[in-house]
């Protein structure tokens, strides 16, 4: 990706299966912000990685598992999904911040994975249509500032037999944490581009994706959601 400071906006139709977009809901956080908030992240993922893992591990590997063919890692950080992705698929990654794409390189030489990791909006993707059997991403729907354009860019480089494998945090479905989560919320969104209250579901099904599958963990903080990647324009 060349230009971080233009974001198409979700209303500007490029591919031939943009079908226009139901809300573009920008928040006022934009790519360049993000990439700063992420590059001082990225120090804390070689600290924190095994956290990560120890805690969110058996998610990863319970969505990320089932994929299969040629697999595209929307936003995949540091690689942390690479290791959860079965040995017989070819993994493709795409991120916006350059320090964790160079982790996810050495993830994948670690891994001694077959794949490629590339600098790419997700709301730009520079795919073909129905270039992938899966798409997978995770944790990325609260950071993307048009969580809708990204979503619909990931049905688009789907094939319509594929499958788009999603794991996300939200807003907890118990109120203690909930509550916590929105006096949180401003604070944490300003520092890290992140939605912590986030519903999960409910962007989905406003990008018009059909939820195959869903499923919460961890009082609703966790959700895993299994998408067709032929949209439902009857969603709202
Ligand atoms: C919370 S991290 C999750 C990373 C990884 N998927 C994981 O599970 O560890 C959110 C990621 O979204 C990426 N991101 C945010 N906006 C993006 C965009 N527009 N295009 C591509 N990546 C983006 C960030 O750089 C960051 O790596």
């Amino acid at each position: 990706m060349t230009n971080h400071e233009t974001i198409k906006t979700p209303d500007s139709p490029r591919h031939s299966k943009d079908r226009g977009t139901k809300s573009s809901n920008n928040d006022q956080m934009t790519i360049p912000d993000i990439q700063n908030a992420y590059a001082r992240y990225a120090k804390w993922i070689d600290r924190l990685g095994w956290l990560n893992r120890l805690l969110t591990g058996r998610f990863r590997r319970r969505q990320f598992s089932e994929a299969t063919g040629r697999v595209l890692d929307v936003a995949c950080g540091a690689g942390t999904n690479f290791q959860y992705v079965p040995e017989s698929t070819e993994i493709v990654g795409i991120d916006i911040s350059e320090p964790l794409l160079e982790r996810a390189r050495s993830e994948l030489e670690t891994l001694e994975r077959d794949g490629t990791v590339t600098q790419m909006d997700a709301q730009d993707l520079e795919f073909e249509d129905d270039s992938f059997d899966t798409v997978i991403s995770s944790f990325s729907t609260c950071t993307f500032p048009d969580r809708v354009a990204a979503l619909r860019e990931m049905a688009r480089v789907c094939r319509p037999d594929g499958q788009i494998l999603l794991l996300e945090h939200g807003r907890s479905d118990n109120d203690l944490i909930a509550r916590y989560q929105e006096w949180r919320a401003d604070a944490h969104y300003e520092k890290s581009g992140c939605r912590v209250t986030q519903e999960p579901l409910s962007v989905v099904r406003r990008a018009g994706l059909s939820v195959d599958e869903a499923e919460t963990a961890q009082l609703g903080r966790i959700t895993r959601i299994v998408c067709d990647p032929v949209l439902d324009e009857t969603n709202e």
